[in-house]
């Protein structure tokens, strides 16, 4: 199965609940961790994949906010990490431990998983590190390096909220106040110039400049690398037309739909 493939989706099972939740707290500024108890999402999630969140029942905001399944733990639970950026966001927030929420999901197209026994280079930038979560869970640390780029340390999300302290994390930040002074990219051309190209794989998520990069670092090395777009979404199953991406030159098709035919995708 290769990511991007619309059938995936079709195999694992889609969930319309009302969820209780658990926890609901700011782990830095502006950014807060969610979590419900849903086995049955749980046991369908794949790293990748994401959920449509409305909260309550009041009509504004009226639509739903997809957000990538950061975590799943116990089997049980699901962990969102968003950040606060607009009135879906804020009234997230705001949900208390014990309110309810409707979510449906898991959504789309997570990462190929097929050679998850190869090296693994995980790229995020921002919130963007958020769906290599639960990634970086399946594969395991022995196999991984996660780096992490964010604009300066008051972003830097702390490990210790993730579960990630003891992992293989490099942090660059662009002001230079934590970690490497610049670029995740230049991070990632660090570590791709002393690697041999033995069967690495790269994956990634965050801003478009830096997805862009990514692919260009990979591409002219010959290393198979996955990226996970962010879109607008309205309906989070292929229906609204809302999401649409241009496709690739020289692709079958002129757009493809994030929600549908992704969230990820071939470098
Ligand atoms: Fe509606 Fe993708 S969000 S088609």
């Amino acid at each position: 199965m290769t990511s991007g493939d619309p059938s995936y989706s079709e195999l694992s099972a889609i969930y319309d609940r009302e969820a209780v939740i658990m926890a609901n707290h700011e782990v830095a500024p502006n950014t807060f961790l969610l979590k419900w108890h849903s086995p049955e999402m749980a046991a369908e999630a794949r790293p990748g994949q994401f959920v449509m969140i409305r909260t309550g029942t009041a009509l504004d905001p009226l639509l739903p906010r997809p957000f990538s399944i950061c975590s799943v733990r116990d089997n049980s639970e699901i962990h969102i990490l968003y950040r606060i950026v607009g009135r879906g966001t804020v009234a997230l927030s705001r949900v208390p431990e014990g309110g309810r929420i409707s979510v449906m999901g898991p959504l789309g197209n997570g990462f190929d998983l097929t050679r998850i026994d190869r090296p693994a280079v995980l790229v995020g930038g921002g919130i963007g590190i958020a769906p290599l979560i639960l990634l970086y869970e399946r594969l395991g640390m022995e196999k991984c390096i996660f780096l992490m780029g964010f604009p300066g340390r008051g972003d830097v999300i702390p490990l210790e909220a993730l579960d990630l302290s003891e992992a293989p994390v490099h942090i660059a930040t662009d002001d230079g106040t934590m970690g490497h002074a610049g670029l995740v990219t230049e991070l990632l051309e660090a570590q791709l110039s002393h690697e041999e190209n033995r069967g690495l794989r790269v994956y990634a998520c965050g801003p478009q400049a830096m997805l862009r990069r990514v692919a260009e670092l990979t591409t002219k090395r010959d290393i198979h690398c996955q990226v996970s777009l962010e879109a607008h979404m309205a309906c989070g199953l292929g229906a609204c037309q809302g999401c649409a991406v241009e496709a690739a030159p020289g692709r079958a098709r002129a757009y493809h739909h994030v929600c549908r035919d992704g969230p990820v995708f071939d470098a």
